[in-house]
């Protein structure tokens, strides 16, 4: 049962409301926990061990072990599929290993080459080139906002699967996934988007065509800092294939973790339109700074990307990250602003309550050369601010009294 004496209407509900109740309220015998209990339980066994072989056979619904699954990451993984729009979602321990039971599943049946953003996150460029690569998973990076490189790039390399970020780490760009989707069906290529610094909030790549979604649910979803876990979600054709793999692999959530998202994402809708609006207000104070050089953010009228921002963002949201490049400093001064802080955080992560700064050439792109992070536009002076619920006025002048020093 997912919501009580509304079943029938469920799926019809707003995602502000299904995120409130989805998954929840499972009956257990006569009674009915109004939240998901954590199932700790790593075994089950039933009255009758036929049903155990049924369960095992996947006849009859029902956990048997808990790295085949367990009931409170079914609750998790039935509200995850509904905010995406999906027919059934994995939970993983990391938004890596998502990506990386993802990029397994696409590649099952398929021409081990993955066509993938040149903007994507540090992380996952090390995965594909210094992991994948060397275990035979070739990858070509192109602009995915340029659409003819695609197709050239599609049809030079058949590639079996398609990779880009809904909104790319740090430099948010926004690549026109519908129109990348068509492509890839066409090519007969499965097209996986990583979604994290989006949210269903604000986009909902699988209705866009997208047969993967990948979240790290550690960002945003589970949304205070105390989480890390990640996501895939996925279509009909799709799902009995991630299930599989999870089970032969085992990346999944531990029981604990996935009750902290479940709680963290009943309130990510509302958070998320916050820090959104939030996010608007800082970008547009920086603009006008006379120590920023330059802001990147999806609502400027300049973003390179403003009309796919407008033609497939949900209205007046355009996510919480503000990227922007300080003049004239270096890695000293950088490091001497981000110490002069007094609310704003300087530690790696982003989509909390907090609001918090990141040095991407220090943390999420370390990995890749200086020459690398220059190639992509990654300055030695850019600095990632992930816009926290505060009172929007209080951000701004720690921003402010930092940027003097
Ligand atoms: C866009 C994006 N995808 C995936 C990840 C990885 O998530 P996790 O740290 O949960 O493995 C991150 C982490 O920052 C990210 O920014």
């Amino acid at each position: 049962m997912a919501f009580a004496g509304n079943e029938s209407k469920a799926e019809e509900m707003k995602l502000n409301t299904r995120a409130v109740h989805t998954g929840d309220r499972k009956r257990s015998g006569s009674w009915v926990p109004v939240t998901t209990p954590i199932h700790t339980a790593v075994s089950y066994f039933y009255d009758d061990t036929a049903d155990l072989e049924r369960v095992f056979a996947n006849e009859m619904p029902g956990p048997n072990y808990s790295r085949h699954g367990n009931p409170t990451n079914d609750a998790l993984e039935e509200l995850v599929s509904s905010l995406e729009s999906g027919a059934g979602s994995l939970a993983c321990s990391s938004g890596m290993a998502a990506l990386n039971l993802a990029i397994t599943a696409a590649l099952l049946d398929r021409r081990r080459v993955i066509l993938a953003a040149t903007a994507l996150y540090g992380a996952t460029i090390s995965m594909l080139m210094k992991v994948l690569e060397p275990s035979g998973i070739e990858t070509v990076f192109v602009d995915f906002n340029d659409e003819s490189a695609v197709a050239a790039a599609i049809a030079e390399h058949k590639p079996g699967a398609l990779l880009l970020e809904t909104i790319s780490n740090p430099l948010l760009r926004v690549a026109p996934i519908d129109r990348i989707a068509a492509m890839a069906k066409e090519a007969g290529a499965q097209l996986i988007v990583d979604s994290t610094f989006a949210t269903p909030l604000i986009i909902r790549p699988i209705e866009l065509g997208a047969t993967f979604v990948v979240h790290s649910l550690t960002k945003y979803l589970s949304g205070h800092g105390d989480v890390l876990g990640g996501v895939v979600v996925t279509d009909s054709a799709n799902i009995e294939a991630v299930r599989n793999l999870a089970k032969a692999l085992g990346p999944v959530l531990g029981p604990f973790e996935a009750y902290l998202a479940m709680r963290g994402i009943k309130t990510f809708p509302v958070r998320m339109e916050r820090q959104c609006a939030n996010a608007c207000r800082v970008a547009n104070w920086l603009a006008t700074h006379p120590a920023v050089e330059r802001v990147y953010f999806p609502s400027d009228p300049a973003h390179p990307d403003a009309a796919i921002v407008k033609r497939l963002f949900a209205p007046n949201l355009y996510g919480a990250i503000v990227s922007f490049e300080v003049k004239g400093k270096g890695r000293d001064e950088i490091f001497r602003l981000m110490n002069a802080f007094r609310l704003v955080i300087p530690a790696t992560s982003l989509g909390d309550v907090q609001t918090m700064m990141s040095y991407s050439a220090m943390s999420s792109h370390r990995e890749l050369s200086p020459k690398h992070r220059a190639r992509l536009g990654i300055n030695d002076n850019l600095l990632r601010l992930s816009v926290g619920i505060e009172a929007v006025e209080d951000i701004i002048s720690d921003l402010d009294q930092a940027l003097k020093v």
